[in-house]
């Protein structure tokens, strides 16, 4: 039995690359769009944005739990890290290879044991950093679900429980944006981080990667919205600075998702959003945990 999961079903490792991408979004054109208008001499603002690390103190109130919700600029994902702070066990969730060293060197600066790099979904418009990760730490796994299609040394199935020091995540099954789309969720559900399935006052978009409107909403409404109205929303993007939502918050106010599942459908299949500027790369390349070719 693995310590990090309560399951675990080891399969091939990934195989070598570096590769990197510019801008793009998987969310929605205007947010995109808002994004660049809100900021002017991007170049001046690209480091401090690369590096910033937002601290919750909400997370604070449960007991022996760190946390770090990291951000990557180019393609406005967030990281994150929790760790036991008596065990130093750590987990990292979406990690980016463009802050890999970023990421590394917090951890070595907490004095945390990585032991897990785990993804919320085959991501299309960056590539994880999930492989490198395991090139440079020994001993951390990576994790993703099994409906991904992807590699990994544990493939992720509904309920299952990601475990670091006593600590762990709860796995939800949330498909809609991609097959294999999951939210993991804390023992206390006063946590989700649901990748693109649920952002801030949107979703992810429905159509590539076998992209279903209908999965979609069933997911948020039958695996999220049925969590406890305070409990926080960490999502996997956002295009508008904004860091945190709640359940409560999204069930009252999600432009999409308060809607029908008809009206839902109706919207999402209207958007119209150009393709991911790098998903030809980032999609194989996350495939096998960021790493391609030899
Ligand atoms: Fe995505």
């Amino acid at each position: 039995m693995c310590s990090v999961l309560t399951r675990i079903r080891p399969i091939h490792r990934a195989v070598a690359l570096s590769l990197r991408l510019g801008a793009n979004t998987e969310g929605s054109s205007y947010a995109a769009t808002q994004s660049r208008r809100l900021s002017p001499g991007k170049n001046s603002v690209v480091d401090l944005q690369r590096n910033a690390r937002f601290y919750c103190s909400r997370m604070a109130k449960t007991e022996g739990l760190l946390f770090r919700q990291l951000f990557e600029v180019e393609s406005s994902t967030y990281t994150y890290l929790l760790a036991d702070t008596n065990t130093r066990e750590a987990i990292i969730i979406d990690p980016v290879l463009e802050t890999i060293d970023r990421d590394l060197s917090l951890i070595e600066e907490l004095g945390l044991k990585l032991i897990l790099a785990v993804n919320t979904h085959c991501h299309a418009d960056h590539i994880t950093s999930s492989g490198l990760m395991k090139k440079r730490i020994t001993g951390l796994k990576s994790a993703i679900s099994k409906f991904s299609g992807a590699s990994a040394d544990i493939l992720l199935s509904e309920g299952d429980k990601i475990r670091f020091g006593k600590h762990y995540l709860t796995v939800r099954e949330t498909p809609g944006h991609t097959d294999g789309c999951t939210t993991f969720v804390s023992a206390d559900e006063s946590m989700a981080f649901t990748g693109d399935a649920l952002l801030i006052r949107g979703c992810g978009r429905t159509d590539f990667q076998q992209g279903c409107a209908k999965c979609l909403y069933d997911s948020v409404h039958d695996k999220i919205f049925t969590l406890p109205d305070d409990c926080l929303v960490y999502p996997a993007h956002d295009y508008l600075g904004q860091t945190v939502s709640t359940v409560g918050e999204e069930r009252k106010y999600n432009p999409r998702l308060i809607k029908s599942k008809d009206e839902f459908v109706e919207i999402m299949n209207s958007l119209n959003l150009p393709k991911p500027d790098k998903i030809d790369i980032s999609v194989p390349a996350n495939l096998v945990c960021g790493l391609h070719g030899l």
